[in-house]
């Protein structure tokens, strides 16, 4: 077999920022309103730092309002539904972000429920959740990770998955369980597989269509994959490089990449792939928040 067709993430990502970008300013022709975005950060976590500012950095560069909230880690819980409350009251803030993980003194969930449904854009509140999984996707934000790889998939397999399997590894809020649901929403027969399931070589050797979401190094090894499947690696894992030299560390995905090559039809490569949609998504869903609350109509769905 030929060697899998390597999906450029950071191309398609590109091209979706650059339809947002248009479609803001059309907005802003048109209503005078740029799409707003806040995003808050309580912490100071490395990783979460740099997502933060990629998340600012983007979406001014689409012409989006853009505000960032960076609250000390031991804020307390109060304050910070306290900000939640004024966003959500804020008429130039369309989409809110609250970056997790939050520091352990904050309950998570009581803070993800206060965010108002509609200014959801990480499509994590329970509506939205909701809504996605009895099949009103269009009415819905869906959750900019899954959806990111949704639209590499459609791009790469074309529209129609449907009757293709599809198997999910990992079952988190964030990546798993949107992602089986928006497959399941294409017709795909989707197995959600995780940490105890038996035997999972065997289980992804049936897929036509692999997303591996557990963050765990490598861990999907290439004679697991079906000739031809199409292999989507969430996992961004940081792995020590010694090759490279003392103390050097490299980017590595959930799947072994260079071992997947041979049996895979299309595979996603680590960095480069599913990170640069992530972002792209966010812009996308802060969009179509800010043309429902303005009372606008849909415009064509990115995937
Ligand atoms: N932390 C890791 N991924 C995400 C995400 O998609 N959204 C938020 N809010 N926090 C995250």
């Amino acid at each position: 077999m030929s060697p899998a067709r390597i999906i450029d993430g950071k191309a398609v990502a590109e091209s979706v920022r650059e339809e947002i970008t248009r479609r803001a300013a059309a907005l802003v022709e048109a209503k005078g309103v740029r799409p707003g975005l806040a995003v808050v950060l309580v912490g100071e976590d490395p990783a979460s730092q740099v997502y933060v500012r990629n998340k600012d950095r983007t979406a001014e560069a689409c012409g989006f309002h853009s505000v960032k909230h960076t609250l000390a880690a031991d804020t307390p819980e109060t304050d910070v539904l306290a900000l939640v409350d004024r966003l959500n009251q804020d008429p130039a803030i369309h989409g809110i972000l609250v970056q997790l993980p939050l520091p352990g003194h904050i309950d998570e969930s009581k803070v993800l429920r206060l965010i108002k449904p509609e200014k959801d854009v990480d499509g994590f509140h329970p509506i939205n959740v909701g809504l996605l999984t009895t099949g009103e996707r269009d009415h819905a934000l869906v959750p900019c990770t899954p959806a990111g790889c949704l639209v590499l998939l459609k791009r790469t397999l074309g529209g129609n998955l449907s009757g293709l399997s599809a198997v999910v590894i990992g079952r988190s809020n964030i990546v798993g369980k949107p992602m089986a649901n928006l497959l399941l929403q294409e017709s795909c027969t989707v197995t959600i597989a995780h940490s105890r399931t038996k035997d999972l070589p065997a289980v992804v050797r049936e897929a036509d269509i692999v997303v591996a979401a557990v963050g765990r190094p490598e861990m999907v090894r290439g004679d697991w994959i079906k000739p031809g499947a199409a292999v989507i690696d969430v996992g961004i894992n940081r792995i020590p490089a010694p090759e490279r030299g003392e103390g050097k560390t490299r980017l590595v995905g959930d799947v072994a990449f260079e071992e997947a090559l041979p049996h895979a039809g299309a595979i996603t490569p680590v960095p480069g792939g599913v990170g640069p949609m992530t972002i792209a998504m966010l812009m996308a869903n802060t969009l179509t928040a800010a043309r429902r609350q303005l009372g606008l109509p849909e415009e064509e769905p990115l995937f």
